[in-house]
């Protein structure tokens, strides 16, 4: 069982209207890049809790993740509004599989992530095992708007820092904004059109893939998927799909 320690909020970061980011200062034991741990607060004298990906990088401080204010989410409705030097319960012990341990040899790494699903994604890219590990690596960001597109510096550090092995493709799906792709991922993929937006190939023989975030995406994305060949991964059977749904 994994320790609540108490934390203390560094940063609110007011995206858009739904999207906001916490900085945290905690003392928690060390995790691998793309796990997720439980945030907490004490809501009408109850600790309510939820798992949260990190969107830091492991040994990185202040510790950072990206939140939704769901409509009906008590915990989130109340982590909008915390203050620098709040406290927040934070679980010492991170868990989780969509790390790139569980991810098998190959020459491409495609992230697809949409909304707050990107923040698993940054946290292993800010780290050098990625960069090591695959030749060409490619960041999928699907969102209704582009507002929504957040991050942006981050990405463009990365650009600049791994160039061209690196290539980032959003989506925009309810506006028409150019540089990006409109529509749906797994459309995008059916009709060949990330592919060629990214310039990197996408096939069993040479790829993996890693999904995180609604799981219809990821649903319908895994079904076309396996119509070109490919698999999920799993430790005794490994395919080329790593997934993480998010609600
Ligand atoms: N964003 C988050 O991080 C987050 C976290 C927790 C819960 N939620 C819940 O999700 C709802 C909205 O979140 P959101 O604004 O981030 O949008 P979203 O509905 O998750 O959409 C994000 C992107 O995924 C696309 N998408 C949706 N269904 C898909 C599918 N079956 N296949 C492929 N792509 C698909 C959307 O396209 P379309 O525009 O075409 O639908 C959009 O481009 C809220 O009800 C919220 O409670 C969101």
């Amino acid at each position: 069982m994994a320790n609540w320690i108490e934390g203390s909020i560094i940063e609110n970061l007011h995206w858009t209207e739904n999207l906001f980011s916490l900085r945290i200062e905690a003392d928690v034991d060390s995790f691998t890049a793309g796990q997720f741990t439980s945030l907490g607060l004490v809501i009408d004298g109850e600790r309510i809790a939820r798992p949260y990906s990190y969107l830091s990088s492991p040994g990185q401080r202040p510790l950072e993740f990206f939140f939704y204010t769901a409509t009906d989410g008590v915990l989130s409705n109340a982590l909008v509004d915390v203050k620098p030097g709040d406290a927040i319960w934070i679980k010492q012990q991170a868990t989780g599989f969509f790390t790139l341990d569980e991810v098998p040899v190959a020459d491409n790494l495609w992230m697809l992530g949409t909304g707050t699903g990107l923040a698993p994604f940054l946290s292993i890219l800010n780290t050098d095992e990625p960069w090591q590990r695959f030749k060409n690596i490619v960041l999928v960001h699907a969102v209704r708007t582009q507002a929504d597109l957040l991050y942006q510096e981050m990405i463009a550090q990365l650009q600049q820092k791994h160039g061209d092995s690196f290539a980032f493709q959003a989506f925009v799906s309810r506006e028409v904004i150019p540089g990006t792709l409109h529509g749906r991922v797994p459309g995008a993929i059916e009709d060949s059109s990330l592919q060629h937006a990214a310039n990197v190939p996408l096939n069993p023989a040479t790829s993996q893939l890693m999904l995180c975030g609604n799981p219809d995406m990821v649903k319908d994305t895994v079904a076309v998927l396996k119509t070109q060949g490919f698999s999920k991964n799993r430790r005794r059977t490994p395919g080329q799909i790593t997934i993480e749904n998010f609600w």
